[in-house]
């Protein structure tokens, strides 16, 4: 069969932002309202009632969001957070700004979620807390990290960044109240977008405060309050703080992603499953798994990983052959250890790794890539990437 190259180059994705959106930011705009109001006031509300959490503050990123996390956790210098090497950078380098020691320990391979059978060895009197991440919108063996976070006295925060609409055991991702606090993203990436954007979801009414000082300048109450008419100018600063509001034209997309997010994900998991069946007699590659009732993915990214001894080819030699097939690819992750700043970081503190070193999160590492899905993405273009796909493996 001849194997015709696919016209247009296909992205690995692409944010859904629809006419509701765009009419929503008209009007922000022209009511002179940008930044943050009323409109990332009823979001707020919203992401609440969606999660099922008393409290869900948004703010510039999941970056800022798990800075502002770790400072209400009062993370002090040489503290120890356990969390996983494969995640975006963030993850750790939100640890290490506070002078905190990311401890890493090793995937499982079937999930690429931290595996909680290394979490008791890497424990030590310097732990504080546990960050597992839901990669690619599949949820983390939670049961057994809240377990063994309680038998030790720590933390629990999670890096949802990838996980909106993801459920864990019928309950969505930051509704149990186990975890102190839970990080989501609205990088135009993720499930839903409102640009950039953030969110954190907590259960105890007494970190409200500190977090919305923490996001604006140190000043708890809502600024745009001090220009509205019932408003007074005067306000006081109790601490410095960075300045990481979420500005209505944000929520403006938003609102209206958030209501779209079902069937966005709904969408998603028909794409993987038709993904998996497409694929699934080919040995040169290993397919993701689709969760389960307990793990209920939200379907954020399909990573396949390519077996190089059967493919003749690396990861890299394949990604690039299917970029010259029109067929864009995403390496969600490089590890964060092998990034030449963490070589140094580790080499120095050979004891925030375990003894035999992370063989599982290095292996699939190297062989990991991301499969064009969103939404938008039609059959026909999927027929497209397995197309090209099969054309590749078939010439090494
Ligand atoms: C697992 C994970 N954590 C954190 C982040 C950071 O999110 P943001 O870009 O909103 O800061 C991302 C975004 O890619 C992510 O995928």
């Amino acid at each position: 069969m001849t194997h015709a190259r696919r016209e247009a180059f296909l992205p690995f994705t692409r944010p859904m932002v629809g006419q509701e959106e765009i009419a929503e930011l008209i009007d922000s705009i022209e009511s002179g309202w940008l930044t943050t109001g009323p409109k990332a006031a009823r979001f707020e509300a919203a992401l609440e009632a969606y999660n099922g959490v008393p409290h869900c503050l948004v703010m510039n990123s999941a970056t800022t969001a798990q800075e502002i996390t770790l400072q209400c956790l009062g993370l002090q210098p040489g503290d120890e957070v356990i969390t996983t090497a494969l995640t975006w950078v963030s993850t750790l380098s939100t640890i290490v700004l506070q002078g905190g020691v990311p401890v890493l320990v090793d995937i499982d391979p079937a999930t690429l979620n931290l595996d909680p059978a290394g979490l008791e060895a890497a424990i030590t009197p310097r732990t504080r807390g546990i960050i597992p991440v839901h990669l690619t919108g599949l949820p983390a063996p939670m049961d057994a990290i809240w377990r063994i976070a309680k038998a030790h006295g720590l933390w629990v925060v999670e890096d949802a960044a990838q996980a909106m609409g993801a459920r864990y055991r019928g309950c969505r991702i930051g509704a149990d109240p186990r975890s102190v606090f839970t990080v989501f993203s609205f990088h135009p990436n993720k499930n839903m977008t409102t640009g950039e954007g953030g969110a954190i979801a907590f259960h105890d009414d007494a970190f409200e405060g500190r977090i919305k000082r923490l996001r604006f300048h140190g000043i708890e109450r809502d600024a745009w309050k001090r220009f509205a008419k019932e408003g007074s100018p005067h306000f006081d600063v109790t601490e410095p703080a960075r300045k990481a509001n979420f500005m209505d034209i944000q929520a403006a997309i938003g609102l209206h992603q958030l209501k779209k997010l079902d069937g966005f994900n709904a969408r998603r998991g028909h794409l993987f499953r038709r993904y998996l069946d497409l694929m699934a007699d080919l040995g040169e590659v290993l397919l993701p798994v689709a969760g389960d009732e307990v793990h209920q993915h939200c379907f954020h990214l399909f990573v396949l990983r390519i077996r190089p001894e059967k493919a003749r080819m690396d990861r890299d030699a394949f990604v690039a052959r299917l970029k010259d097939e029109n067929i864009g690819t995403g390496i969600h992750y490089r590890p964060a250890h092998v990034h030449s700043f963490y070589r140094d970081f580790y080499a120095a503190r050979p004891h925030a790794l375990p003894k035999g070193g992370l063989p599982h999160t290095e292996w699939s590492g190297e062989r990991l890539l991301s499969l064009p899905l969103w939404p938008g993405l039609t059959e026909e273009d999927q027929d497209q990437v397995v197309a090209a796909i099969k054309h590749v493996l078939a010439h090494p």
